[in-house]
């Protein structure tokens, strides 16, 4: 089956990869990236590497809930029904920024952002007969830590830390949304560690370089978006199999609180 898949933050690194290798496989694949220019030329780029590929660009900065909100119009109007949403789009911050709306950058953009276009895609989503959202996380999320009374870390920020909780709010909110549309919904919402791939967000971000080519690490998105044998949400992945993830991932009071309290910060009155 042709799928229709938006994977966010492909315009570099794993993200690129991924959309790549779905092109290859011969599915429409909608680009995003935080600027026309930057989405633009991985269009370009794509379509030199698979001239005959199905591809669309789309741009939105994931710092702004405004331009989040704008994408997922833009996407619900050229895409009633979509088959796939793989939110890879990632940072890492060094300091403690606010964005326009006020919100600790790193919860923002690798949390709250996904969260928001998962819930404004959801019907459309739903409309796919075998509909999927990855999740990208990290392995950093097993670090990581929900403070429910300072989740913007006002206090004792870290860039480690900011980047491990947001990577943890992406798996408890992949397991509360898998619980919420239970074990019969078309729609499945798995969670991944990619790897470690000495992309810009880990040379330039963390400082490191990893074992892992940009294939490896795009493989699970791949896989979790596309393969016949997921037949289940709320699992966490790692090198295409269920892994470990951390504790809080099963405790529904902790996935509550996460998705109400997102909500309230995305400024959405109700989920699902
Ligand atoms: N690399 C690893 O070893 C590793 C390990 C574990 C998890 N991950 C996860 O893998 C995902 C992909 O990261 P990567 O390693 O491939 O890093 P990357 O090469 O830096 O790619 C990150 C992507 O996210 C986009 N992005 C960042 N901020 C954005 C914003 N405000 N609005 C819109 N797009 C934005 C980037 O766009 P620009 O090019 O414009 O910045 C880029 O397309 C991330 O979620 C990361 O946390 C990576």
């Amino acid at each position: 089956m042709i799928r229709t898949l938006l994977i966010t933050g492909s315009t570099d690194g794993i993200g690129f990869q991924t959309a790549l290798a779905l092109a290859q496989k011969g599915h429409r694949v909608l680009l995003h990236g935080r600027s026309s220019s930057t989405v633009n030329q991985a269009k370009v780029r794509l379509l030199r590497e698979l001239p005959k590929a199905e591809v669309e660009a789309y741009a939105a900065d994931f710092s702004s809930l405004a331009e989040v909100r704008r994408l997922a119009e833009e996407l619900r109007e050229a895409h009633p029904r979509l088959d796939g949403l793989i939110n890879n789009a990632g940072i890492y911050k060094h300091d403690r920024v606010e964005t326009p709306d006020g919100l600790e950058m790193t919860f923002a953009v690798n949390h709250l952002a996904p969260f928001l276009l998962g819930e404004l895609l959801r019907p459309a989503l739903l409309l796919a007969p075998d509909g999927r959202i990855v999740n990208v996380s990290s392995i950093a999320h097993r670090m990581g830590d929900l403070t429910f009374s300072d989740l913007q870390l006002k206090q004792g920020y870290d860039a480690y830390r900011a980047y491990a909780n947001s990577k943890l709010a992406q798996v408890v909110y992949t397991a509360e949304l898998a619980r919420r549309l239970g074990p019969a919904c078309t729609l499945k919402v798995n969670a991944l560690h990619p790897g470690v791939v000495s992309t810009k967000l880990l040379v330039q971000g963390m400082g490191a370089r990893g074992p892992d080519s940009l294939e490896q690490g795009a493989s699970t998105s791949v896989f979790l978006a596309t393969d016949p044998s997921i037949t289940q949400g709320g699992g966490y992945y790692v090198r295409s199999r269920l892994s470990a993830p951390h504790p809080l991932a099963a405790d529904p009071l902790a996935g509550r609180k996460l998705y109400d309290a997102s909500l309230k910060l995305v400024g959405l009155g109700e989920g699902l």
